[in-house]
């Protein structure tokens, strides 16, 4: 399994928890290649770990708080293994810097999101001189944007299909950092200027995943939609970069997120109707359903802008499905300011939403100038009446699916199957995949299925997922065109 070009073939035992974003997912997936290059073993105990890394998200007090928690258990064992080496990276490195050593004085390491490259030599650092060793970039006040941007060095090293957490699903990054600087966020500090990847190195990173065995990637940016590089004296938009890789042999379905609503070109729903592989499902995040709230957050556009939106999204791709983020109980936000946001939820029927109650971040506008004054007993019924909201939404529009079939992209086996020992018995196992739209849907079926596309009738469903069984066919195809297995 490792690498004979490694330098160091035994650098012990490495320990990774990550939160957060897909991006931070991605991140984590790519550190941990480089790290196994370098002689590192992954493993899940945490206790018998000789380094031990966390990839952090600062995006609400809760995600911070996780981390901050887990790093206090480590102070004991830390007395047992005076060699573990500890290094905090991500987000919350870039965002708190020194404080991490301030609140937690037995971390050796603080990388930022736009230093882990660094990371295999900090860690080598660590051992051969204890003591703290930091790397982190510019703050966006602190030079000329573009100074700044140099310091976020997108991390894009070449990909290890033994690390990725499903054998034909990948992330690709497509853009690095936001501008949009929405008055709440600190995305904007903890991942630095936007900038898009260049299309020739990710159209060589689909096909490579493609030549791999991968079948969906998903791109990611903080705001995809937004994705702009010029290559060649051509300017290349989102939708001119997936057509530069559809037809990518092996590939099959396509999804992006996430999207920013006033960045949403015809040119890109166009090309979700026109491309076959792309699915059919977008997430826009609407944030709040109110004007003034929505002008507080500075989001950019209005309900109207978001209905225009939500408009030309149904009559370019009438089956697209979407979804939104909603945060609760912002600065300011009445009684009526949360009815109009449950307004719009009835409105759009999303296919899923997901509802923060508001968190204050250091370093965000919303937090220099503006109150947090909804009590948190206010913000969490307005989460709880929203989510229930949305439950009901989701499980009426899952109910009109019932008796209905689609092709369905397998995952693989279910939570359940994964749990239960029955999984492994019986030549059926419960695989979950997912429709165009990006519905979940379990049925009963082969694992080897895993990767290929089933038809599906849908029987039952809940909220979140759509119960199915296999179409009877004849035969199924494997997924390498190989031997049929019979379904
Ligand atoms: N780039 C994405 C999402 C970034 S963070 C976008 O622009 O849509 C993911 C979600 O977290 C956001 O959509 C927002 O709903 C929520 N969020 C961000 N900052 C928050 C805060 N301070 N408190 C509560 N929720 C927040
Ligand atoms: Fe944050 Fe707004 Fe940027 Fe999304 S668009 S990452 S919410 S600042
Ligand atoms: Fe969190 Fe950073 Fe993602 S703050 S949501 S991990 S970009």
């Amino acid at each position: 399994m490792q690498d004979p070009s490694a330098h160091d073939a035994h650098n012990g035992k490495l320990f990774i928890q990550t939160v957060g974003c897909q991006m931070n997912e991605l991140d984590s997936e790519l550190v941990v290649a480089a790290l196994r290059k370098h002689g590192f073993q992954l493993t899940d105990d945490i206790t018998s770990a000789d380094t031990v890394l966390f990839n952090t998200c600062s995006v609400r007090e809760h995600a911070e708080h996780k981390i901050y928690s887990a790093l206090g258990r480590l102070k004991y064992s830390r007395r047992r293994r005076p060699q573990q080496v500890i290094g905090v990276m991500g987000c919350m490195a870039q965002k708190d810097q020194k404080l991490v050593f301030q609140k937690a004085p037995h971390v050796d390491i603080v990388v930022g999101t736009g230093q882990l490259s660094e990371i295999p030599g900090l860690i080598e650092d660590a051992r051969a001189n204890r003591g703290r060793h930091m790397a982190v970039s510019l703050a966006r006040r602190d030079a000329t944007r573009q100074t700044v941007a140099a310091s976020f060095e997108s991390y894009d090293p070449l990909r290890d299909p033994e690390m990725r957490p499903s054998a034909f699903q990948a992330y690709v990054r497509i853009m690095i950092g936001c501008d949009k600087f929405c008055t709440y966020c600190v995305v904007p500090m903890t991942r630095g200027p936007e900038q898009s990847r260049a299309p020739r190195d990710i159209v060589q990173e689909v096909h490579q995943l493609a030549a791999e065995g991968v079948k969906e990637v998903t791109l990611l940016g903080q705001t995809v939609n937004s994705y702009r590089h010029t290559e060649d004296g051509r300017e290349y938009r989102l939708a001119d970069l997936i057509a530069a890789f559809h037809d990518t042999p092996g590939l099959e379905r396509i999804k992006f997120v996430t999207n920013y609503p006033r960045d949403m070109g015809d040119d890109l729903l166009q090309a979700v109707r026109d491309l076959p592989k792309l699915a059919h499902y977008l997430h826009v995040p609407a944030q709040s359903g109110c004007d003034e709230m929505l002008k507080r957050m500075k989001r950019g556009y209005t309900v109207a802008d978001y209905r225009e939106m939500m408009q030309r999204i149904h009559a370019t791709v009438p089956d697209c499905a979407v979804s939104s983020d909603f945060i609760v109980g912002f600065c300011g936000e009445t009684e009526e300011a949360h009815q109009k946001s449950m307004d719009l939820v009835r409105e759009f029927r999303f296919k899923n939403s997901f509802i923060f109650k508001y968190s204050a971040r250091t370093g965000t506008k919303a937090d220099a100038i503006m109150l947090d004054d909804v009590p948190e007993e206010t913000k969490r019924r307005r989460n709880v009446e929203m989510l229930e909201l949305q439950t009901e939404i989701s499980e009426e529009d899952n109910a009109e699916r019932i008796g209905r079939e689609y092709d369905v992209l397998v995952e693989g086996p279910s939570k359940t199957a994964l749990k239960s020992a029955d999984g492994e018995q019986g030549p059926l196992t419960q695989l979950t995949g997912r429709t165009r739209c990006d519905r979940i849907v379990v049925f009963d079926g082969n694992r080897r299925l895993t990767g290929s596309t089933a038809r599906i009738r849908i029987d039952d469903c809940t909220a979140t997922t759509l119960i199915g069984s296999i179409v009877t066919r004849e035969f199924q195809h494997a997924p390498d065109g190989g031997l049929p297995i019979l379904s």
